[in-house]
């Protein structure tokens, strides 16, 4: 492993204030890790240096042809100081996924590790400790060629920035309101939905657009072949507990295989809980919230953390869950997430990474 070149900062910036609520990712803190690669030579020059603007080719087939990979996780200080990271190897693993999709280069484990930790630790004052506040960090991949020609691009960057963040939603931990989107499509089996990467954000946004107007905070996708079966909101996995079972599409190829989705089934299953991953129609869903079967639905994701769903609309029947309020199971996932996140509840081995 290469050492990580450090210049840090000589100008730093003001810091939000302790009663800053904190919107999400628009504040940036005062460094961020950057490394190039070049095909033959690999990944070279690993450093943090001063939060910056980017100089880049307005060739560079990152703007035209979208080849670029992206993930999201959160640092956390616990009371006692400690900071905190939640699943980072899982983020590691999913970046190579989907740099594997793209054609983007592997990224080395200890490479993401170092940059991702270092970074952190220079930057560790600006983990807000508020309730429902964290550092926000963001690793990103663009592929940098000056070329207008369609093909994978030779030279890349990988960045990790930083932001502290609130929550994702205006409404933080209360209900919000899903739009279930029945012209467009957001992936298809084959395509690159189960990757993190910036088009399948691009190819939520008119509907997101449409959603927003009516009132509602996101869309939640069919699949793109039959129209029917219920995949992911996009910024969150999406859950249903009904009878008792708590429910969720399995992976299929077109649905992201989200960090906190995996916590959540993992959780339910040390409790006991029944958890299926199965193929979920949305006929299904209306069925049961007809007839009183639907208990609770949530979504789940490292931005929005467990966000519960209080109202789904297909069509022009709306569905109102658990009389708009956060259920048992939903409260009982975030509290121990946020708990294990936070240092406050021991959580499952590996799962909480200490930056030191
Ligand atoms: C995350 O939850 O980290 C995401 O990447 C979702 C993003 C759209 C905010």
């Amino acid at each position: 492993m290469q050492t990580i070149r450090i210049e840090k900062t000589l100008c730093p910036k003001e810091k939000p204030g302790k009663d800053n609520p904190l919107t999400f990712g628009t504040i940036f803190t005062d460094h961020m890790f950057e490394v190039d690669y070049e095909e033959g030579k690999g990944w070279y020059d690993p450093r943090i240096v001063p939060y910056h603007s980017l100089a880049l080719d307005p060739s560079a087939m990152v703007f035209h042809y979208g080849q670029t990979m992206f993930e999201g996780l959160k640092a956390y200080k616990a009371e006692d100081g400690r900071v905190l990271l939640f699943r980072p190897d899982k983020n590691w693993e999913r970046a190579n996924r989907s740099n594997a999709r793209l054609c983007i280069p592997e990224i080395p484990k200890d490479l993401f590790m170092e940059g991702l930790k270092q970074v952190v630790e220079i930057d560790k004052d600006w983990i807000p400790t508020k309730s429902g506040t964290s550092l926000y960090i963001r690793p990103f991949v663009i592929a940098t060629d000056p070329f207008l020609g369609v093909r994978p691009s030779h030279t890349y960057k990988f960045m990790i920035i930083l932001s502290p963040v609130g929550a994702y939603y205006e409404s933080g931990l209360n209900p919000v309101k899903i739009w279930i989107e029945d012209e467009y499509v957001r992936a298809v089996k084959g395509g690159i939905g189960e990757a993190k990467t910036g088009g399948n954000y691009a190819a939520s946004l008119a509907s997101q657009v449409k959603a927003h107007e009516e009132g509602y905070a996101q869309v939640l996708w069919l699949d793109g072949i039959h129209r029917k079966y219920i995949e992911e909101v996009g910024a969150m996995n999406i859950f249903f507990k009904i009878n008792g079972v708590v429910i969720t599409p399995q992976l299929n190829g077109s649905i992201l295989p989200g960090v906190t989705r995996d916590s959540a089934i993992a959780l339910c299953k040390e409790w006991g809980i029944p958890v299926e991953e199965r193929r979920i129609s949305v006929d299904e869903i209306l069925e049961a919230a007809r007839t009183g079967a639907m208990e609770e639905c949530f979504g789940t994701g490292t931005a929005a953390v467990v966000s519960p769903v209080g109202e789904l609309r297909y069509e022009n029947e709306i569905m109102s869950i658990g009389n708009n309020q956060i259920g048992a199971v939903t409260q009982k996932i975030y509290d121990t997430i946020t708990g294990i996140q936070l240092g406050k509840v021991e959580g499952p081995k590996g799962w909480s990474v200490e930056v030191k």
